[in-house]
């Protein structure tokens, strides 16, 4: 079997040390495959320490001892990043960035080189390795480098693949998805509380009727119109209260959202263009 290479991470924030947590918990890799850079040096040594994974330098030594490189600073930090590493990076090696919102064109802009790209867009459950993750490659990625890319995001959670015009929805559905069910599990705990429930019955009943309909979801492999027909006796309470859900337009309200997050994405995207 080939020798895997060390994946090294640029930066070992929450994503970045979640990134780490899953891939070791997944066996995919072992730590000393692992190797770390982060500007903030007690924020590396917690990382070292607690995941026995190698600690580079600087960003360069980590670029020169590791492929791929995984980039997992904050958006604002990636020119400034891309444009330190510039030396060390060439299309040799694979460069996977979850920045939300830069475009592939945008590092290879910083970098003033064509590089072998591919863009992830995890979402933030990837803290308990149930992340939905979404994966474009750049031109110079091949179907391997995909495949890697797709193994490790699988990791911690699942993960599709798209084309990189699509980030953005991707940016407003899943990526904003987190923040749209913990409002709706806000609003049905609300609800709880109206009818006399305390806050804490309420929240652990919403929550587990979350949990077990994701998991009736996903074990069953059936269709959601499925199940909810199955929940919806005639003349019943269900049918009942779809009816005010249907009549407050919930579903053009999620539309509507997706779509206001999504466009924001473009127009923080287009920032970069200037
Ligand atoms: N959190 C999410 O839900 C989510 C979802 C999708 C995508 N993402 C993307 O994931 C990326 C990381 O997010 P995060 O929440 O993990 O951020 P974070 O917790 O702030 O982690 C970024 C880390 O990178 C370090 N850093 C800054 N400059 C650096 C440099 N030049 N070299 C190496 N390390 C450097 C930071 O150190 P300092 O603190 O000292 O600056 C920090 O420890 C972002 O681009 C974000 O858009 C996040």
């Amino acid at each position: 079997m080939k020798k895997r290479k060390v994946i090294g991470f640029v930066g070992t924030g929450n994503m970045g040390e979640a990134l780490i947590a899953g891939l070791l918990k997944a066996k995919f890799t072992t730590p000393d495959q692992v190797m770390a850079f982060d500007a903030d040096g007690e924020r590396l040594r917690f990382i070292q320490k607690k995941y026995r994974v190698k600690k580079a330098s600087d960003n360069n030594y980590l670029s020169s001892q590791c492929d791929p490189l995984i980039l997992c600073v904050k958006p604002q930090s990636v020119k400034e990043v891309i444009e330190e590493m510039a030396d060390s990076l060439d299309p040799s090696k694979l460069l996977i960035s979850i920045a939300a919102g830069v475009p592939l064109y945008a590092i290879e802009t910083y970098a003033r080189k064509q590089l072998r790209l591919i863009r992830v867009m995890p979402n933030i459950n990837v803290l308990v390795q149930e992340g939905a993750s979404a994966i474009a490659s750049g031109n110079l990625a091949t179907d391997e480098d995909l495949k890697l890319a797709k193994a490790i995001f699988d990791c911690v959670g699942r993960s599709i693949t798209i084309h990189e015009p699509l980030m953005d929805a991707v940016t407003g559905l899943s990526g904003s998805g987190p923040a749209y069910v913990f409002l709706v599990i806000e609003a049905l705990t609300d609800a709880g509380v109206y009818l006399g429930m305390t806050r804490a019955q309420a929240l652990t009943l919403v929550t587990q009727t979350v949990l077990g309909s994701v998991k009736l979801l996903s074990d069953t492999g059936e269709h959601p119109v499925l199940l909810r027909e199955k929940v919806t006796s005639p003349g019943g309470t269900t049918a009942a209260g779809l009816y005010k859900l249907e009549e407050g337009g919930l579903r053009k309200i999620f539309i509507d959202a997706v779509i206001a997050a999504t466009q924001k994405s473009k127009e923080l995207g287009d920032k970069l263009k200037q």
